[in-house]
């Protein structure tokens, strides 16, 4: 029934659709409910300790016993500049006296780290059936142990050239991640956010310039989408957004009433919340302080100083601090349990590939 059956004989599941992993906005129940609809159930564990990560996978084998993913983060990690830390404080110290924060006070310095050898003991004491990496790859010994586990390695590219790199450096799948994707460009080969091709430009001439399967991602939310996908080369798609507002993610309430009333021009593509391009809908720090500031830190140490704001903000019902992570798509989601969703996701796809071959 699929027009590519790639994914599911690679894989061994019964949709093309991968959950997108989303860090911070999921956990092992949305995983699980995808997974038990036919999905890649994707556990995203860039935000996660070795602890939590093995205690996520173990809820989640409890309850599924098909294939799951496991996604990291792989940048090059780089210590806090203090110089920076303090001009960056002093751009977000009019939200801490309208707020009334101390800036002074400690507090916990943001926990992105990218795949190390903890997280590589673990993969091969879980053996999850796939990895998937952004920001590139792991260097090459830790890529090795992973693929010696028997695990699938799939990462994003954003430019022709980031997927030709990817191929050649032991990817077996790789995400095409358009433009129009919610969160953080899996950019690695290059910074220049402007130059950034959306996915329908993308999918085709990644599809031609290398051999291994693309999963397309990037504004998806509907059978449409997926069927595009299909029109496009792809070979599955990942889809991210649309899952947002499931009653299982973990999107805090204030967030989840912005995700509902977002349309199609209400992202934006900022690095003020990270210190790394992400796209989401825009808020008041977004639209204040960026949506691109040079004054960020590295990334992930631009949101050590949000950290407060957002918790502070967020007891009173707003989102001015809150990574509001979101595709341009996400006008297209709806409130719907993640199993249902992945159902209906599935259902109108093949409905609307039939109608097109018909
Ligand atoms: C809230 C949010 C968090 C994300 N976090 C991650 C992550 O932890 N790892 C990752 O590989 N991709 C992450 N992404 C990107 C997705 O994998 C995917 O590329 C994107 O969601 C696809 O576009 P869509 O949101 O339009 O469906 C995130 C996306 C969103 C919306």
């Amino acid at each position: 029934m699929w027009p590519d059956r790639r994914l599911l004989d690679l894989f061994k599941i019964e949709l093309p659709i991968v959950q997108a992993p989303m860090a911070g906005a999921l956990d092992a129940e949305l995983v699980i409910a995808a997974a038990q609809a036919g999905a890649l159930g994707s556990l995203p564990c860039a935000l996660l300790s070795v602890d939590k990560a093995r205690e996520q996978m173990n809820i989640i084998r409890q309850r599924v016993s098909v294939p799951i993913n496991m996604n990291f983060f792989c940048h090059q990690a780089v210590d806090a500049d203090p110089r920076r830390e303090a001009g960056w404080k002093q751009r977000l110290a009019p939200y801490y006296k309208e707020l009334g924060i101390d800036p002074l006070a400690p507090f916990n310095a943001a926990n992105r780290a990218p795949f190390d050898a903890a997280m590589c003991a673990l993969i091969e004491e879980l053996e999850p059936e796939i990895v998937s990496f952004h920001f590139g790859l792991p260097d090459r010994a830790l890529l090795a142990r992973v693929k010696a586990a028997g695990c699938i390695v799939m990462s994003s590219a954003t430019i022709v050239k980031e997927a030709i790199w990817l191929e050649e450096n032991g990817a077996d799948i790789i995400i095409a991640q358009g433009a129009e994707a919610g969160g953080h460009r899996g950019m690695f080969l290059t910074d220049d956010i402007a130059g950034q091709p959306g996915t329908f430009a993308l999918v085709p001439q990644v599809v031609d310039a290398v051999k291994v399967p693309v999963i397309a991602a990037g504004g998806i939310a509907d059978g449409r989408g997926i069927a595009a996908a299909f029109a496009l080369g792809a070979a599955g798609v990942q889809i991210g957004s649309a899952y947002l507002r499931c009653p299982e993610s973990g999107v805090s309430v204030p967030a989840r009433a912005a995700l509902a009333q977002a349309g199609d021009a209400s992202t934006v593509i900022t690095n003020v919340m990270t210190g790394r391009p992400a796209r989401g809908v825009a808020n008041r720090a977004m639209r204040e302080v960026g949506p691109i500031s040079a004054d960020a830190p590295a990334f992930p140490h631009a949101a050590t100083a949000l950290a407060p704001l957002k918790a502070a903000a967020e007891k009173l019902g707003r989102v001015d601090f809150t990574n509001l992570w979101a595709g341009q798509a996400v006008g297209l989601g709806c409130e719907m349990p993640a199993a249902e969703l992945t159902r209906a996701l599935a259902g109108s796809a093949l409905a609307r590939l039939a109608q097109m071959a018909g």
